[in-house]
């Protein structure tokens, strides 16, 4: 009998180790903010930092081992726009829609971006590189259209630029 074990399942094996992991290092996570006061907020920062997003089933166990409500999980995360409970890609694209980058060019730009990543806006590619979002004004109109990736900022963004800005971070 053949021991070969396929690609796939090598795959499937480490992405469950690594989910194994992940989970027990929430416990840990769980554990020491239940020592503080108003610990809800802070656990899922740490969480999110750890998966990269907030996964249900990390909301519930938060829930649980804080014993709080898990509708007072949600109530959180759906005031803080900075908790996300889709996976995020490695770098996010963020497309400014403020007045000026809009009437600048912004629409067509984040029209581009989707079309390269093949995603919509505010969903993430399959292999989890890129996510695309809107942003409203980052302050910089003067030099609309502005997009920023990750701590990037790209300036009087030209359509047919685009390609070129993806490539600079595809695979980093
Ligand atoms: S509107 Fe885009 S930077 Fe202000």
């Amino acid at each position: 009998m053949s021991t070969h074990i396929c690609e796939c399942e090598a795959k499937a094996k480490a992405a469950q180790e690594e989910e194994a992991r992940l989970y027990k290092e929430l416990d840990k996570i769980i554990a020491k903010h239940k020592e503080v006061k108003g610990p809800l907020i802070q656990t899922l920062h740490a969480a999110q930092e750890l998966f990269g997003w907030l996964p249900e089933q990390a909301q519930a166990r938060i829930a649980k081992g804080l014993d709080v409500p898990l509708s007072e999980v949600h109530g959180v995360l759906s005031f803080y726009s900075f908790f996300t409970t889709v996976p995020r890609g490695k770098h996010t694209i963020r497309v400014c829609l403020g007045t000026a980058c809009y009437v600048r060019g912004g629409k067509q730009v984040l029209e581009k971006f989707e079309h390269e990543l093949g995603i919509s806006v505010n969903n993430t590619t399959e292999d989890r590189q890129f996510s695309l979002e809107v942003n409203r004004c980052v302050g910089a109109c003067g030099l609309a259209p502005v997009v920023t990736v990750g701590a990037d900022i790209y300036r009087r963004v030209k359509v047919d630029k685009i390609p070129e800005i993806i490539k600079k971070y595809k695979g980093s």
